[in-house]
């Protein structure tokens, strides 16, 4: 079953979509056509028909020896070069993955952070036990992944010698330049290639993401043609009928109606991934020219208890995005108690997942009752395919959405500004003339 989009809650009248479509229309045709701003990023949207056969197959034979190898695998990598890869792997695996050991090997993430305790806990969880690394960026020189690379390396070549560690080592960077291709030239690990015209947030789906997934236990190939059905399915050019063009429509008419904020909003706690690759995607995307969304996630109905006040009742400032599962893996039922002390025999008998449904369905309205329209998107299931499918949906009904408010979608300038400032406080050479003026603003 494909994704299906359900605007009923969204408080739109007929006429304003028919209104906002040839915004949408152009945005899609300007998309389709290669002629936007960034257009030289848009290797992602033939992806499934174009992908390198010959690399995907080095992917799965590495993740086999992987698995042979090591009872762990350590992924280097921040933002692009991080989230999907986990968004997958609780997606498909839900979020005790690791500790089920139904398929693949456990995966860790490191050098998304700046934590020693976490790095340490990792060591730690790892214990004597076998382990590979696969470390990914573009560039080489991202400050969290490098640190992580250098303790996770020195620690392999530590247990195994430098012949051992090389066997062990997976870099994922650029085709041809940058300082972990050269490092990994030099080394001998073997490469993938984090492909020139994808940017980070579009490129879960090349060796960045399929690698980790593969190892993991993903099936890759599912995952590619959950891919390639969506890039087929939007490429319809009718607009009603094309959900990509039609979420794009819906959140842009939010954004005229004065919502700053999208929520999106998962039933699903292996969908919490998700929720943050969906943030990146969003933020980096469109967040620019002092334009955008601003998304943010919660997982249902843990966050209810937490944020739900402030949904139902703060500030107007919000609309929602329900991802809501439609068949869950297992089935459990409450139990019926004849003390009834927790007074909930009203449910006994009921499976959990119906449980949900209700739960989803009257926070649903609440929250429509309460000013925040929603937006559903139904999946089918928590699997590779369907993985694969609304990674696409996301990437392209976004990029539709930038060109419709006028951003180039697929450049990200602003990630720059922290990381200059930080180089300047730690010393890095070249930034000598901001540190003075840095520390001096935090003496005020
Ligand atoms: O989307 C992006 O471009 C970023 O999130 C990058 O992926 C992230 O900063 C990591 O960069 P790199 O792969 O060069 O280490």
């Amino acid at each position: 079953m494909p994704i299906k989009l359900n605007d009923q809650n969204a408080g739109l009248r007929d006429h304003e979509l028919e209104y906002i479509r040839p915004l949408a229309e152009n945005a899609f045709r300007i998309l389709s056509e290669n002629t936007g701003q960034g257009h030289e990023m848009l290797g992602w949207l033939d992806l499934p028909h174009t992908y390198d056969r010959e690399e995907f197959a080095r992917i799965k034979e590495a993740a086999r020896r992987i698995q042979e190898r090591s009872q762990v695998l350590v992924v280097i990598g921040i933002g692009g070069s991080y989230l999907g890869a986990r968004a997958g792997l609780e997606f498909v695996k839900g979020p005790f993955g690791n500790q089920l050991h139904e398929k693949g090997v456990e995966v860790y993430f490191a050098g998304s952070n700046l934590s020693a305790d976490y790095m340490r806990d990792i060591l730690n969880i790892i214990g004597d036990r076998d382990f590979s690394v696969n470390v990914i960026s573009k560039s080489g020189t991202t400050t969290e992944p490098a640190a992580a690379f250098r303790i996770f390396r020195a620690e392999l070549e530590r247990r195994y010698g430098a012949d051992g560690a090389r066997d062990r080592i997976y870099a994922t960077t650029d085709r041809a330049k940058g300082a972990l291709r050269g490092m990994a030239e030099q080394k001998g690990y073997e490469t993938f290639v984090v492909p020139d015209d994808i940017g980070g947030r579009f490129s879960c789906l090349s060796a960045v993401g399929l690698l980790p997934m593969a190892a993991g236990g993903m099936d890759i190939d599912r995952v590619m043609e959950g891919c390639l059905h969506a890039c087929e399915l939007y490429k319809n050019p009718d607009f009603l009928s094309n959900d990509v063009m039609l979420y794009a429509a819906l959140r842009f008419l939010m954004l005229m109606k004065g919502k700053q904020v999208e929520l999106l909003a998962s039933y699903e706690p292996a969908l919490t991934m998700f929720g943050e690759w969906y943030k990146q995607l969003m933020a980096e995307s469109e967040g620019k020219d002092g334009k955008g969304l601003f998304p943010v996630s919660a997982n249902f109905t843990t966050d209810l208890h937490s944020i739900g006040q402030f949904i139902q009742d703060g500030s107007r400032i919000m609309f929602e995005t329900v991802l809501w599962v439609e068949h869950t893996r297992h089935t459990l039922t409450v139990p019926n108690d004849p003390v009834n002390a927790d007074g909930l025999n009203f449910a006994a008998g009921v499976s959990i997942s119906e449980m949900n449904e209700k739960a989803m369905k009257g926070t649903l309205l609440a929250h429509v009752d309460g000013g925040v329209p929603n937006l559903v998107v139904t999946l089918d299931r928590l699997d590779d395919y369907t993985f694969g499918e609304l990674v696409y949906f996301f990437w392209k009904s976004l990029a539709v959405s930038g060109y419709m408010i006028g951003v180039n979608p697929f450049d990200q300038p602003g990630v720059e500004a922290y990381k200059k400032n930080m180089f300047a406080l730690l010393g890095k050479p070249g930034y000598e003339n901001m540190r003075e003026a840095l520390e001096a603003r935090l003496k005020q």
